[in-house]
């Protein structure tokens, strides 16, 4: 099946960023979230992203503003996706928000429509189940930042169909992707590897093993990792991190997942990493 209109749902990090992507590569992207500030707030990240990218001459002024062409912005979800091919939902991790999107995409998005959920962890096999069409409905999990991350995780629920999964994989390659398909467990595989990995570290922190800046310095230069895991659970946010664990420890019910105390007062207090200033480092 060929993809030819996109909707993105979702202004945030992740929806502006595959929102970019999508429209870099030539696709014609709507980008939905409910309030035009959003909107205006995602556009604007779009905007500064390409013009780093032209101050670096990767692109031409041109070419960021043919990319900028294929963007139109909408707050009328139902409106937005009546032609599209293929949806992808990018909002908060939380399943009744995203199980309420998918039940309103299935209502009005074409038959043949793929509906994708960028989760970094709800169930595909769940979200596919609130609708008719369990058959169109998969992940398309992309990692942060999007236009620089290579990996789009493909994750098949237990209901997705071969076509979908396949026209998924092509269209992750046309993005300049590498699509990397995996089946619907919780965390899936990025999450099942890395949270145990951030989590471990919080550990560490906790029981005062290291402070984050040498906790970090040993996975970036004895494992040459880009970030340290506390950077890095900085950068994702702790009140995600702390999702993900909370559904890899209900998903298996094994204690080796279970979120430090440390991460659940960082949360409870407010410190959620580089969106609020505050985490295990200080950003603003
Ligand atoms: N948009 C576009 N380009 C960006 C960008 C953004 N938001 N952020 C950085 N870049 C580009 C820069 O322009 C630069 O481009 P260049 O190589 O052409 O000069 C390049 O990325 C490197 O950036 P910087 O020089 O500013 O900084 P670093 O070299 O320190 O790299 C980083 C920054 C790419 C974020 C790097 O530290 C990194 O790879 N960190 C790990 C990120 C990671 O693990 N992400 C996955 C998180 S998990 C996730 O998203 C899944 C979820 O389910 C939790």
């Amino acid at each position: 099946m060929e993809i030819i209109k996109t909707v993105v749902i979702g202004a945030g990090t992740m929806g502006n960023g595959i929102t970019h992507v999508m429209a870099q590569s030539g696709f014609s992207v709507t980008m939905v979230d409910v309030s035009r500030e959003a909107l205006d707030r995602g556009m604007g990240i779009i905007n500064k992203n390409l013009a780093r990218m032209v101050s670096k001459e990767k692109i031409t002024e041109n070419s960021k503003n043919e990319t900028l062409g294929r963007i139109t912005t909408a707050t009328d979800l139902d409106e937005a996706v009546k032609d599209a091919d293929l949806v992808v939902e990018a909002v908060n991790e939380n399943f009744e928000l995203k199980e309420k999107i998918f039940r309103q995409l299935d209502l009005n998005a074409p038959a043949g429509c793929i509906l994708a959920s960028n989760t970094s962890s709800i169930s595909i096999t769940k979200l596919g189940a609130v609708t008719g069409r369990a058959g169109r409905v998969i992940g398309m999990h992309f990692f942060n930042p999007v236009p620089v991350m290579k990996l789009v995780e493909v994750v098949r629920g237990l209901d997705t169909l071969d076509e979908v999964n396949d026209a998924v994989v092509e269209m992750s390659k046309k993005l300049g992707k590498e699509p990397v398909p995996v089946n619907d467990y919780p965390g899936f595989v990025s999450n099942r590897v890395l949270m145990p990995m951030i989590n471990e570290a919080i550990f560490c922190v906790h029981e005062g093993v290291g402070t984050p800046e040498n906790i970090d310095n040993v996975m970036k230069l004895g494992m040459a990792h880009p970030m340290g895991p506390l950077r890095l659970a900085d950068f994702i946010g702790l009140d995600v991190c702390l999702d993900i664990l909370n559904v890899l420890y209900e998903g298996f019910r094994d204690p080796k997942y279970r979120p430090c105390p440390l991460l659940v007062k960082m949360v409870d207090a407010g410190k959620l990493g580089d969106k609020t200033g505050q985490g295990f480092y200080t950003t603003a």
